[in-house]
Order: C-alpha cells, then sequence, then structure tokens
C-alpha cells in the first residue's frame, strides 16, 4: 500500500464486531484508499476481575463482516507478539485517564494507550477512526497522538444505536431479555438531563434526576454521571460551549457506558 502511495485508515478493534463497527469501516472509506483492521482483545486493558476472559469473541464471524464491508487487511496479532517476553513499556496520558471511568478502572486507559500507540508505531497510519462511544478513551487517543507527535489524523465517528437508543456496544450482549428493555433507559435519562441543562436548569438537580431514573430502572451502582468539558474532561457544573454528560452504570454485572453533547 506504501509503496503504491495509497492513504491507509487504521480501525482498531477488540473484535465481535457490531454494526457500530463496521460504520467505522464505512467512515474509514471515505477518509483513505485502503483500510486496515485490527482484531485484538488486548490484555494490558482489562483491570483484574474485568471480563477478559468472558469478552466476546468470534474471528470468523468477524472476518466474514469485514470482508463483506470492504476491509482491504485485517490483521488479529497474537498477544506475544505485542508483548513479547521482557516487554516493559507502558503510555500513560494523566489527567484525561483519571477521572470519568479512570479510578474505577485502574490500569484501563493506559492499556489503550499502549495498544494505540503500538498500533500506530506498527502499521503508520494516516488516518484512525474511533467511535465516539468511548469517548473518555477518544480524547485520550487525541492528546497521546498530540503530545508524541505521531501524526495521524484522529476521526471520531457518531454513536450507533438501537432504536430505543441504547448506544451500540458489544457488552450488550451480556444482557438479559429485561435487562435489555431497562438499559434503554440509560439513553433517556441523559437525553433528559441534556435537554434540562439546555434550558438553563440547575446542572446538579438534573443530574440527580437522571441518577433517580437510572435507580427506578433497575440501574446500580452508579460509577459516575457527570457534566464534563469533552476536551480536557474536566467536570462542569454549569453548561458550557464544550459541555457534554457522562454515564457509566451497572445493570445487573453489565457495566454501560454512554455519553450525549449538550
Ligand atoms: O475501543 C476498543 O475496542 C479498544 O479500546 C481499542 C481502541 C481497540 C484498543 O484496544
Amino acid at each position: 500500500m506504501r509503496k503504491r502511495n495509497e492513504s491507509v485508515a487504521l480501525v482498531p478493534t477488540m473484535g465481535a464486531l457490531h454494526a457500530g463497527h463496521l460504520a467505522l469501516v464505512d467512515c474509514a472509506r471515505t477518509l483513505a484508499d485502503r483500510i486496515i483492521v485490527t482484531i485484538f482483545v488486548n490484555p494490558k486493558q482489562f483491570s483484574a476481575g474485568e471480563d477478559f476472559d468472558a469478552y466476546p469473541r468470534d474471528i470468523a464471524g468477524d472476518a466474514e463482516k469485514l470482508r463483506a464491508a470492504g476491509a482491504d487487511l485485517v490483521w488479529i496479532p497474537d498477544a506475544d507478539l505485542i508483548y513479547p517476553p521482557g516487554y516493559a513499556t507502558s503510555v500513560r496520558v494523566a489527567r484525561l485517564s483519571e477521572t470519568l471511568c479512570g479510578p474505577v478502572r485502574p490500569g484501563h486507559f493506559a492499556g489503550v494507550a499502549t495498544i494505540i500507540t503500538k498500533l500506530f508505531a506498527l502499521i503508520r497510519p494516516d488516518i484512525a477512526v474511533f467511535g465516539e462511544k468511548d469517548w473518555q478513551q477518544l480524547a485520550i487517543i487525541r492528546r497521546l497522538n498530540t503530545d508524541l507527535n505521531l501524526g495521524v489524523e484522529i476521526i471520531g465517528c457518531p454513536i450507533m444505536r438501537e432504536a430505543d437508543g441504547l448506544a451500540l456496544s458489544s457488552r450488550n450482549a451480556y444482557l438479559s431479555a429485561d435487562e435489555r428493555v431497562a438499559a434503554a433507559t440509560l439513553p433517556k435519562a441523559l437525553a433528559l438531563a441534556a435537554q434540562a441543562i439546555r434550558a438553563g436548569d440547575d446542572v446538579a438537580q438534573a443530574l440527580e434526576q437522571a441518577r433517580t431514573k437510572l435507580a427506578q430502572a433497575g440501574f446500580g451502582p452508579i460509577d459516575y454521571l457527570e457534566l464534563a468539558d469533552e476536551e480536557t474532561l474536566a467536570p462542569l457544573s454549569a453548561n458550557a460551549p464544550r459541555a457534554r454528560l457522562f454515564a457509566a452504570a451497572y445493570l445487573g454485572r453489565t457495566r454501560l457506558i454512554d455519553n450525549l453533547e449538550v
């Protein structure tokens, strides 16, 4: 591809691909000559006790979907190729990794920053495409790309949602039928809070009402439900030009995250 002077877009994934991932491939196709998709369930971004072993894996199904979506190359490296014996380096993005999901997922964002730095170094893409559902991850990747002068153009693609508003996620597969119905309360609570904040309501009160809605729908515990600056992720107590709502909450054993522009 390089010899032919073709531009390359990278879509890094952990597999178990759904329509949200395929939308990233569609987006990549409009931006570059060639699309490389990686599938790697990155052990370094799972904290102790998280779902690394249980994380859904479907290489055959993923390969089929990517072929149909028009990916040019799919790379599925083994963990010992990425992290060979003696591997000792970690990339940590300060501040942005210490808020929202950071405190409850120790080591997660260092794991993400490390694998993304490695994938950028190995593949040297012109463009890399990420979903906006993991907004904090996207903000961290933008920061590390700037700070380390990696020179990749980072593109965020809008969240893909089910008809009832639930953001697509590989982890939705963990939800029982009842939980799946209740899960739609998360985007609804965020939408109502966003509407209230835009209308000038008190932010703390709007957030409290959203927390109550989640609790009534069976969510708990709520890791966070916050208004924050979408670039710095610093918390906001009043509406501001870059204000965005962020939430992470458990429904049964499944942890769901979502975010919405205010
Ligand atoms: O969002 C994901 O699927 C992962 O965090 C990523 C970006 C592929 C890094 O492992």
